[in-house]
């Protein structure tokens, strides 16, 4: 069959991922060891079998120890120079990229050390891979409105080196709610907006990720298939999800890829997109998405086509950068 070869040479975009899970274990602890930092795994091969999650917390806490290892501008550079060199080998032409700046400052590395070696790299990619990055800041929902809104203050002298803002980390009992003053601020900023919702929380956190963060995007939302009337707005408002759908299977979103509602959601006429969210812990980058869930779900080059269309048309791009892209 030709699918798999479609698959991996189409241009694509990539709408969801977060940097900090693109840390493959090789380069933690490679970045262990030149930075004297102590992990609590001995090995790489230790650390990978660690990688057996149940829930979306289970992961975050490995997640975020895996992000210890990043304390300097190069670090960081590293970190995303390896991913953006993927995705040049995956033909993805235009990524938005996820950063947390909360994991590094909490730990006392500046704001200014993590973009600034993220932004080296993504001007790198553009001259150099002909890829063309952008970053989206994202709020740690676990943590206050407080810290939220001191992130965004250290954040404005860098205003221009990112595009918009997203909320992630653990979803339950983290309501958008919580972060409506942070995102009208935002708003007011020309910022663009986004945020995790209907990945593990209910279809309530979907609606009000769009009616009070006023997001253009909603990320996973796999979940609004639990509410008919919140599927009708998503199709009608031509509202994009961001689905990542080995990750919703290391997290146990499904027990499956064949039990994944990827189809279920196209047919209902959603603007889908296939993203690998963090691809060094959950089985794959963003080729390996499509192959294995066209394989699980029986999808062919329509399917294909709609998913990479979409990754453009809802991409943060300019009308003149997309009108090169399709
Ligand atoms: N959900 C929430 N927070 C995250 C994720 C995710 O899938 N990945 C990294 N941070
Ligand atoms: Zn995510």
């Amino acid at each position: 069959s030709r699918l798999p070869s479609l698959l991996q040479t189409m241009p694509k975009a990539e709408l969801h991922m977060h940097i900090e899970g693109s840390l493959e274990p090789e380069l933690i602890f490679a970045l262990a060891q030149r930075n004297g930092v102590q992990l609590s795994y001995p090995s790489v091969e230790a650390l990978r079998a660690a990688y057996a999650f149940t829930d979306l917390q289970s992961f975050l806490d490995i997640y975020y120890a895996g992000a210890s290892v990043l304390l300097k501008e190069d670090d960081f550079h590293d970190m995303a120079w390896a991913y953006l060199q993927r995705c040049q080998a995956e033909h993805v032409l235009c990524t938005e990229i996820f950063f947390d700046p909360q994991t590094h400052t909490d730990r006392g590395v500046p704001f200014e050390v993590v973009i600034q070696g993220l932004t080296r790299a993504c001007e790198r990619a553009r001259t150099e891979l002909g890829v063309h990055a952008s970053l989206i800041m994202c709020f740690l929902r676990h943590l206050s409105e407080e810290s939220a809104l001191a992130t965004l203050e250290q954040s404005l002298p860098f205003r221009h080196l990112f595009i918009g803002v997203g909320l992630d980390s653990s979803e339950k009992g983290h309501p958008p709610e919580k972060f409506a003053r942070v995102f009208a601020r935002c708003k007011a900023l020309g910022l663009r907006l986004v945020a995790h919702a209907g990945e593990e929380g209910p279809p309530e956190y979907i609606h009000n990720a769009l009616d009070v963060l006023k997001v253009e995007r909603i990320d996973h939302g796999v979940r609004c298939l639990e509410d008919p009337a919140l599927v009708q707005r998503l199709a009608a408002e031509g509202m994009a999800l961001t689905v990542c759908p080995l990750s919703n299977v290391k997290l146990c979103v499904f027990q499956t890829l064949a039990e994944h509602n990827l189809k279920q959601l196209l047919d209902a006429g959603l603007k889908v997109t296939i993203n690998s969210d963090d691809p060094a812990y959950f089985g794959g980058y963003l080729n390996q998405n499509f192959l294995e869930t066209f394989e699980a779900l029986k999808l062919g080059p329509r399917e294909a086509y709609t998913l990479a269309r979409n990754s453009f048309e809802k991409s943060f791009a300019s009308d003149d950068q997309k009108a090169a892209w399709v």
